[in-house]
């Protein structure tokens, strides 16, 4: 059985990261969408938070799981039989970082990068701007689905 981890930090998941998990899936038996912490970024969403709004969406995927992990991303790979990361390749500006951190995992523990090309009407969509958008009160249901729309505008609004 062929799997496959779709890692992030998901806060909240785009319809960019979707295209990502909806290709991965139909090219692996198994995709594991893991949600981890990224130790540059401050949060919105509590990983628990994340994992469910995940779930919510990517449940029309019968071969997607989500989970979560803290710790090294080829640690998880390791312990879960999984040997290919697929990540999604917005633009040039994603490719020094994206590249580092594959050639770390692949010396390092051996665990190989796929990288897919993000689908062009996503190549600007990320989720620190659909977080800045929403603050603001901008408009972000062409970026992501209904229910993370939903959740955006109930944590903004402090209720
Ligand atoms: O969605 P993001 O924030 O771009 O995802 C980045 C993430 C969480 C996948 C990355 O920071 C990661 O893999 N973190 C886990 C720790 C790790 O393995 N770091 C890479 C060492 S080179």
């Amino acid at each position: 059985m062929r799997r496959a981890v779709c890692p992030g930090s998901f806060d909240p998941i785009t319809y960019g990261h979707l295209d990502i998990i909806a290709r991965a899936s139909k090219n692996f038996d198994e995709v594991v969408v893991a949600v981890l912490e990224n130790r540059t970024k401050s949060s919105m969403f509590t990983v628990a938070e994340r994992i469910e709004m995940i779930r919510e969406v990517a449940k029309v995927y019968p071969n997607v799981k989500v989970d979560s992990w803290s710790g090294l991303l080829v640690d998880y790979c390791k312990s879960n039989s999984i040997e290919v990361i697929v990540k999604g390749l917005r633009a040039v500006t994603d490719f020094d970082y994206e590249l580092q951190m594959a050639q770390v995992n692949i010396q390092a523990a051996g665990v190989e990068t796929m990288f897919m090309a993000t689908a062009p009407s996503h190549s600007f969509l990320s989720s620190s701007l659909v977080k800045e958008l929403a603050h603001y009160g901008g408009d972000v249901s062409s970026m992501v689905p209904a229910s993370i729309n939903a959740a955006l505008k109930h944590r903004i609004s402090g209720v």
